[in-house]
């Protein structure tokens, strides 16, 4: 594999932190990183809540039960999404222009030397009505993940989950060697 991919294979999930928080400039370095992204007709149907306060992380923490780690990260970013300025206000193209927004803030934060891990909200009404409760998020806006952000313990192994299995031809039933 070539040394210029090496960044993707970095990008793995951490869940374990130093606790150390992020400055305003990696928040900011991370938030171009996101609106770097394609976007459906480049309609940027993106609003992004950043979380630095440790209290709020902590409360956060009790709204998405598999994200304990909050608590013990440097930061957080909530990616939403706003309908209304969606290509043809679409629910499916929002989900995929925040999606690539996340996986691109995931993918800059071992360049900075952080790690990170993306939370589920988006389908869960319980996750997403309890976010717009705490951080006053207006109706219309639909919090999509979670990006927990921090200085990792440990670095976790590059990898990939490349499986030629999942590859067909030109026929569905044809494989391909590659
Ligand atoms: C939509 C989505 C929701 C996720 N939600 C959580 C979560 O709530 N808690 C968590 O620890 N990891 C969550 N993850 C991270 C996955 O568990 C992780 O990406 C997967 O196990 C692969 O590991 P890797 O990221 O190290 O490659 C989520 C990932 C996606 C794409």
């Amino acid at each position: 594999m070539r040394a210029e991919l090496d960044f993707i294979w970095k990008r793995r999930s951490v869940r374990e932190f130093t606790g150390e928080v992020l400055d305003s400039e990696t928040y900011r370095e991370l938030l171009e990183a996101a609106m770097a992204v394609p976007s459906a007709r480049c309609c940027d149907p993106w609003e992004f809540v950043v979380v630095s306060d440790r209290s709020m992380r902590e409360k956060m923490a009790t709204i998405l039960p598999n994200g304990q780690f909050l608590n013990r990260c440097g930061g957080a970013i909530i990616v939403c999404g706003d309908l209304q300025k969606a290509y043809m206000g679409s629910l499916s193209y929002m989900l995929q222009d925040c999606s690539a927004a996340i996986e691109n803030i995931l993918l800059a934060a071992p360049a900075l030397g952080l790690g990170g891990c993306w939370l589920g909200v988006h389908p869960r009404e319980e996750r997403i009505a309890g976010l717009r409760q705490l951080f006053n998020i207006p109706e219309n806006i639909i919090p999509v993940g979670v990006c927990a952000l921090g200085y990792p313990v440990n670095t976790p192994v590059p990898r990939t989950r490349y499986d030629a299995s999942r590859l067909h031809g030109e026929s569905w039933d044809e494989g391909v060697i590659l």
